[in-house]
């Protein structure tokens, strides 16, 4: 089968040029490394709104009530995509003050912004209360208990939802599964903290709860877990005499990375969800609440390609054709966080037959730094331009300056625009990691 053609894991708008280069959204992919450098993340806008467009569908065709898509800006997050967002109509899910920062001056409004995060700052819950945002999700009674104080004393109803923890296994990489007995995250049900904190809450006149929230884990395929987690999420709720009026069972829909992984289409995840919070409000009597869906990769993964430039390459005694890239841990610690995989094309042979087994490594001093451990491609030389797939998720937004490297351009590409959304960070800004010597 001629698979040169198949750019299923890559964003909508990719073809080959008369050239025979990859080109996205019309634009030929070795032109824009040649003006920009590598490594370099390119997005693509058709790609996010086809995204953002197919959960609106499903939405429409399987609940009844209101439904909105909260982006979940630890996914990548800076200011111009943000800002693109904002204008699609979409709500974010934010941790910290660096993303509550960029999603307040992208133009958010503050009614679709909810904050996360296990150990939130006074600062932060500040920052969650000036905004007067959507929801802060409590994470602990610990927690509770130290926002009612600020709000009290603010004298200021906090508006919060419970990210309640269903103690449920689900089948993905343990370092990004959150819902089991053991997670860090969440109010737990099977110690009653879940109850208690409903209870607490309710009781309380600084804190008015109008929501609850799950979320499973991440780059998962499966869609009964997310059953299992809803019902729990309605029992805890009925037991302890509460409706809510939102209800988020959180994020975490796969991606295709490589052709391994199963087909990523978003319709079991969405017609599972919107079908049990539907009979279970049926259950109990009770309204249809606000849907709130959380996907940050599956709107932006494969919106992203990463583009690498070829250097070195060496044989080892063992027999391995190394070929090193210009990128990789600093750009990209997924393959060592999680051992994920991916896949990539040659640019400017984007057709040329693949016949060269070679491990790609990336150019930083840890032997963990492999891009891929084994693929097939065309023969490839210093110069040459690694396109990556499905990058457009955590790649950036968990990028470092490990040996002080610069971290790379983003753009985002329309047919007839070219915007560089955040710049290649360059060692002589304000702020780079260089010591001048001088006393601040
Ligand atoms: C609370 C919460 N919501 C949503 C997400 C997004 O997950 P994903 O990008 O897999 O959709 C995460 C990811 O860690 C999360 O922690």
């Amino acid at each position: 089968m001629d698979t040169s053609t198949d750019f299923s894991l890559f964003p909508i708008t990719t073809t080959i040029n008369s050239k025979g280069h990859l080109s996205i959204a019309g634009h030929d992919l070795a032109d824009l490394a040649a003006t920009y450098g590598t490594p370099l993340y390119i997005y693509d806008g058709a790609t996010i709104r086809a995204q953002l467009d197919r959960l609106k569908t499903l939405f429409k065709h399987y609940y009844s009530g209101e439904a909105m898509v909260a982006y979940a800006s630890k996914a990548y997050f800076s200011r111009s995509f943000a800002a693109r967002l904002a204008a699609l109509g979409t709500g974010s899910d934010v941790v910290g003050l660096g993303e509550i920062h960029v999603a307040q001056s992208a133009g958010f409004p503050a009614s679709v912004i909810h904050l996360h995060g296990n150990n939130k700052t006074g600062a932060e819950l500040q920052a969650a209360l000036d905004w007067n945002i959507q929801a802060i999700v409590v994470d602990s009674l610990d927690e509770m208990a130290y926002l009612e104080t600020l709000a009290a004393r603010r004298m200021q109803v906090a508006r919060i939802w419970l990210r309640i923890t269903p103690d449920l296994n689900v089948n993905t990489h343990p370092h990004i599964e959150t819902s089991h007995s053991d997670s860090k995250f969440g109010l737990h049900i099977q110690n009653g903290e879940a109850a208690e904190a409903i209870q607490r809450a309710l009781a309380s006149p600084w804190l008015n709860l109008t929501g609850l929230h799950t979320h499973l884990g991440s780059q998962i395929f499966e869609a009964e877990p997310y059953r299992q987690a809803i019902e729990m999420l309605f029992e805890v709720a009925a037991a302890n005499h509460y409706t809510p009026q939102e209800i988020s069972p959180g994020g975490g829909w796969g991606v295709r990375y490589t052709d391994a992984d199963p087909i990523d289409d978003a319709e079991p995840w969405v017609k599972t969800v919107a079908e049990t919070v539907q009979e279970s409000c049926a259950r109990y009597g009770w309204q249809i609440p606000r849907l709130v869906l959380e996907p940050g990769r599956w709107l932006a993964a494969r919106a992203g390609v990463a583009l690498y430039s070829v250097g070195t390459q060496k044989t080892t005694p063992a027999g391995t054709h190394i070929v090193a890239i210009d990128g990789g841990l600093a750009d990209n610690p997924r393959v060592a966080l999680y051992q994920a995989h991916y896949t990539a094309r040659v640019v400017q042979r984007a057709a040329a037959p693949p016949t060269e087994k070679m491990r790609l490594v990336g150019k930083f001093c840890e032997s963990g730094d492999v891009l891929i451990p084994e693929i097939v491609l065309p023969p490839v030389e210093r110069g040459d331009l690694l396109a990556t797939p499905a990058a457009g998720a955590y790649q950036l937004s968990m990028a470092s300056n490990y040996n002080l490297a610069a971290r790379p351009a983003a753009l985002w590409l329309e047919d007839s625009e070219v915007e560089v959304m955040q710049c290649c960070e360059q060692p002589d800004q304000p702020g780079w990691w260089v010591y001048s010597g001088q006393k601040p």
